[in-house]
């Protein structure tokens, strides 16, 4: 199937979910104003190795949607929770080798070389979005 559509209605603001699409895992993250304004205060951070603008990763700000598969050599990222020493919180940690991505899904620590990337998707209605 080339296209997979998800309702996003039952997220709740802070959550994460996985869907497959493609047989990879895609993270769908319904950002909280917090979420948001700590993505944009590091578009400018020294530490992106990938730098990208958080609003050109997440036109809608409030919807992250991130193919859950490590730039690195495939593993899948875990979520960060607060208070992980191994920080930036609310990103994500790759188990395998200890690739760090922030709120963007952005890569802040390698090897992994790139920020997870960002699939193409829709919203059809202000519930469902589609991915593919
Ligand atoms: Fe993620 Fe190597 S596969 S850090």
């Amino acid at each position: 199937m080339a296209s997979v559509e998800f309702d996003i209605s039952l997220v709740e603001p802070g959550q994460r979910v996985t869907i497959k699409w493609r047989g990879k895992p895609v993270f769908i993250v319904r950002r909280s104003e917090q979420m948001i304004a700590q993505a944009r205060e590091d578009d400018d951070s020294p530490a992106l190795i990938d730098p990208v603008a958080d609003s050109e990763r997440a036109p809608r700000p409030e919807w992250l949607v991130l193919v859950g598969v490590c730039t690195h050599l495939g593993c899948i990222p875990l979520g960060q929770q607060d208070g992980d020493p191994r920080g930036p919180h609310d990103g994500w940690f790759c188990p395998c080798h200890g690739s760090i991505y922030d709120v963007s899904g952005r890569v802040r620590k390698g090897p992994a070389p790139r920020n997870l990337e960002v699939p193409p998707y829709s919203f059809t209605a202000d519930n469902r979005i589609i991915i593919g």
